[in-house]
C-alpha cells in the first residue's frame, strides 16, 4: 500500500515500576519527512524513541515497519530493521580519528601475506566518501583526534556512522543542536534536510521550536506521557504548538 507509513507505533504504554512514562502513544513517520517530537521535560520523548530504537521494550503496544509488526529485543535488532539513533552525547571515542570512529567495532580489514590487518587507508577513504556524498561535509582533518573537531563536525561523524549502514531508513536525533552555536545549528539543520531529501525518515527531538519550525514537516507533541497532538508544520504556529506543550487548561 502506497499509504502505509514507514514506521507506526500504536498504543505504546511504558511503565517503570509505578511510574507511567508513556500512556497509549501513537506515532507515525514516513520516508522523506522530518517528524519533530516536542514536549516539556518528562513528557516521554526519550522513552518513546528508546522504544523505537530497541533500548526499552514497551509494556503495551505495537510497532509496525511498512505495516508489518516488529519487536526489538535490543538496539542491534532495530538497526537490523533500518532504525538508528544519534544521541546528544554522540558516543564517539574522542581520542580516535574520525575514520576509527566511523568503523568502531566494524573495522575494515585486508589480508597481507595471509595475515588479517586493519585497512586504515580504505577506512579513511570510505569516511571521506560517505561524509562528502551523503552529507556534503568535508572535515578539516582526517588525521586529528575527533575531540579536536567542532561540535558540528563531530556530529557529522556520528551521523556518517549511522548512514554508512546500507539499510538505514529511520534516523532518530535526540536534541542534536542543544550544545551547538547558531552557525553549527544551521549546518546541522541543513544536514537533516539532506538526509530527508535522500528519503530517510528523520525523527528530531528538540526543545528549540525555532529549529522545529525551520526543518520539520510534522510535529508530534507529548505532554505528561501522552500524545496530545500532531500538526503539519506548514499549517501550524509556535503559539499553537506551545499551547499543546503546556496544555490548554494550564495556558488559559
Ligand atoms: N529508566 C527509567 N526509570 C524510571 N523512570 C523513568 C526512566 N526513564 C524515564 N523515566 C520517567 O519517565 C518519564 C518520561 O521521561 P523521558 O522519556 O526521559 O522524558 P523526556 O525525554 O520528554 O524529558 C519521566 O517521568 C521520567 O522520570
Ligand atoms: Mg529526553
Amino acid at each position: 500500500m502506497a499509504d502505509t507509513p514507514l514506521v507506526e507505533m500504536r498504543g505504546i504504554t511504558k511503565r517503570f515500576g509505578g511510574v507511567t512514562a508513556l500512556s497509549e502513544v501513537d506515532l507515525t513517520a514516513r520516508s522523506g519527512e522530518v517528524l519533530a517530537i516536542v514536549g516539556d521535560n518528562g513528557a516521554g520523548k526519550s522513552t518513546l524513541i528508546k522504544i523505537l530504537t530497541g533500548v526499552y521494550q514497551p509494556t503495551e503496544g505495537s510497532i509496525f515497519i511498512d505495516g508489518k509488526e516488529v519487536s526489538f529485543a535490543s538496539h542491534a535488532e532495530s538497526i537490523e530493521q533500518g532504525i538508528d539513533a544519534v544521541y546528544q552525547t554522540l558516543a564517539l571515542a574522542d581520542h580516535l580519528d574520525p575514520a576509527a570512529n566511523m568503523f568502531l567495532g566494524n573495522e575494515l580489514t585486508k589480508k597481507v601475506f595471509g595475515i588479517t590487518i586493519l585497512d586504515n587507508k580504505r577506512m579513511r577513504t570510505e569516511t571521506e566518501r560517505v561524509l562528502m556524498e551523503r552529507l556534503g561535509v568535508r572535515l578539516k582533518s582526517l588525521d586529528a583526534a575527533t575531540e579536536s573537531l567542532s561540535g558540528g563536525q563531530r556530529q557529522a561523524v556520528a551521523i556518517a556512522r549511522a548512514v554508512y549502514s546500507e539499510g538505514l531508513r529511520v534516523l532518530v536525533m535526540d536534541e542534536p543542536t542543544a550544545a551547538l552555536g547558531p552557525q553549527e545549528t544551521a549546518r546541522t539543520l541543513k544536514l537533516i534536510e539532506t538526509l530527508r531529501d535522500q528519503g530517510l525518515a528523520v525523527i528530531l527531538i528538540s526543545h528549540s521550536l525555532d529549529d522545529v519550525f525551520q526543518v520539520s514537516d510534522r510535529i508530534h507533541v507529548q505532554r505528561r506521557g501522552r500524545q496530545v497532538g500532531v500538526v503539519k508544520t506548514a499549517d501550524s504556529s509556535t503559539q499553537e504548538v506551545l499551547g499543546l506543550i503546556v496544555g490548554a487548561e494550564e495556558a488559559a
